[in-house]
């Protein structure tokens, strides 16, 4: 079997450790405490059936502790970039992370997912579907379109929609 490490990143607030208790926890964390880093770790299976042991890391989004970032990179083989589908400014600060991302890793083939989250508020979504997918294009600009979308998912850690499936895709996409 084999070891797989995905990171969670983006800006402090849109939801991160939210989605990862979710997913592990099968509950929502309704009360905000700032992350400083925490992991967890489980067995899954990929979509064809492959037994890995998953280790996610939950990072913080506050910048002062930007400074650690490289070691979660430099460990890390799969990313979600997380942003709130309420909040311009954290979809704006998707691309530092990238290309940070890209640039530790010297490759744009780095497996990424994009992660659109609070989507259960949708009387106060800012950031439009069509944002979210556009964005997805340009993290590998050499992939074809067709590709992009199975980059880009919406989520909601409340109601738990898609957030399996988001962590699914990305393993599956980490795994080769
Ligand atoms: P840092 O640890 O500071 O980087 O923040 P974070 O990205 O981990 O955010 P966190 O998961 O702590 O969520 C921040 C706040 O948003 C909390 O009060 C969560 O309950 C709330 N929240 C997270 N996800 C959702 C969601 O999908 N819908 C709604 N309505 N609230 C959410
Ligand atoms: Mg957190």
């Amino acid at each position: 079997a084999e070891k797989l490490r995905l990171v969670l990143f983006g800006e402090g607030g849109v939801g991160k450790s939210a989605i990862t208790i979710r997913y592990f926890q099968r509950t929502f964390a309704e009360y905000y405490d700032p992350t400083i880093e925490d992991s967890y770790t489980k067995w899954c299976s990929t979509s064809s059936g492959a037994r890995v042991f998953l280790e996610v890391t939950d990072t913080a989004g506050q910048e002062s502790f930007e400074a650690i970032r490289d070691h979660y990179i430099q460990n890390g083989d799969g990313f979600m970039l997380c942003y709130s589908a309420t909040c311009d400014k954290s979809f704006d600060r998707l691309d530092n992370f990238k290309d940070h991302i890209q640039r530790v890793k010297n490759s744009t083939k780095v497996p990424i997912m994009i992660c659109a989250n609070k989507i259960d508020l949708k009387a106060d979504r800012v950031v439009s579907q069509e944002q979210g997918l556009e964005y997805a294009k340009k993290v590998d600009p050499e992939s074809s379109e067709k590709f992009a979308k199975d980059k880009y998912i919406e989520t909601s850690a409340k109601t738990g929609e898609r957030v399996d499936e988001a962590f699914q895709k990305l393993l599956d996409m980490t795994y080769r």
